[in-house]
């Protein structure tokens, strides 16, 4: 394999510069020629497809968000664009494709690879943490730890003003942001789709907590749920504390990467570009510490599940 390149594909993270690169300078250091495709797979069906080089990827590593843009594809979930995506590639004589994204990236990437033999390595980036088969998305850490930040500055206003706070997270379906928040941050309440919860439970502790000198309250609530409202008016009708919502949305998304952000994304590319000149597709995951390489149907198309260790740590 001469070329290479890589895309990035839906909802992008803090990490993804630091991919791009490693990307550049690994693909060079192997003498392969490093190609961007601008855009997801948009950019892959029309041909926005730039070779890079170091000058590209210059000062970049800092940077949250993805310099070659990334972007939901409704057209590359039909037969024929993905048919005209391959032809952008075969006609640049690129022969394997980096991906960049969560579940819907890599079933798109899965059928290119079926359908036109072109070599895919998927990498999980998604601050949802929602993939099956990696306990570990990049951007993730990086989101987290805005979400903290996030969380103990509206803690001390929380303490001076006596009041409920309900923080919503991102994480679509899944708990995961929510609850590794909540947990550290020291949120009193934490609502996610995966444990079952008790409000008049909560009530109960809270009203006595109230008695015993407790002067405000943080909950941390997974967007998934929809319940931010619904949840901070429980705290002004059952806990007779006033309440206020703080919506942290894409602020999760962005920022300067954390180091494990930076270094996972040299792995994890790096993993993929060795699995590619092998010409075998897949999916690059972190389990414990270390690196394995997945068959895509075994990561895209099962459900993922936040581990019940994790899970019991909120019980
Ligand atoms: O999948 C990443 C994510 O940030 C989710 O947490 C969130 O629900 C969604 O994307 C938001 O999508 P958009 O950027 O299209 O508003």
């Amino acid at each position: 394999m001469r070329r290479m390149a890589i895309l990035c594909s839906g909802g992008d993270v803090s990490g993804m510069n630091a991919a791009l690169k490693r990307f550049v300078e690994y693909a060079l250091m192997r003498r392969i020629e490093p190609f961007f495709v601008y855009d997801g797979y948009e950019g892959l069906i029309d041909g926005r497809i730039v070779k890079a080089g170091y000058e590209d990827v210059a000062r970049i590593l800092t940077l949250g968000g993805t310099n070659i843009g990334s972007a939901r594809s409704k057209r590359f979930m039909e037969a024929s664009y993905r048919a005209q995506a391959a032809r952008q590639l075969q006609k640049r004589g690129i022969e394997g494709i980096v991906v960049l994204g969560g579940e819907g990236s890599f079933k798109g990437m899965q059928l290119l690879h079926q359908e036109h033999a072109v070599a895919v390595a998927g990498i999980p980036s998604t601050i949802d943490n929602d993939i099956a088969g990696t306990e570990y998305c990049l951007g993730v850490d990086t989101a987290l730890n805005t979400v903290k930040c996030q969380i103990d500055a509206v803690r001390d206003t929380a303490a001076s003003f006596r009041r409920a706070f309900v923080i919503e997270t991102m994480g679509r379906e899944c708990g995961y942001l929510a609850l590794v928040s909540a947990l550290t941050s020291g949120a009193e309440m934490c609502l996610i789709p995966e444990l079952p919860y008790d409000l008049q439970a909560y009530e109960a502790r809270f009203k006595r907590q109230l008695q015993e000198g407790r002067r405000y309250f943080i909950a941390v609530v997974a967007e998934a749920l929809k319940k931010t409202d619904e949840i901070a008016a429980w705290f002004a009708s059952r806990i007779g504390v006033e309440s206020r919502t703080v919506v942290l949305g894409h602020t999760q998304r962005g920022g300067n990467p954390t180091v494990y952000d930076r270094i996972t994304a040299f792995r994890f590319v790096t993993r993929a570009v060795d699995e590619l000149l092998r010409n075998r597709s897949g999916v690059v995951c972190l389990e414990g510490s270390a690196l394995t390489y997945k068959k895509v149907e075994d990561v895209a198309f099962k459900p993922y599940r936040i581990s019940e260790e994790l899970l019991a740590l909120w019980e």
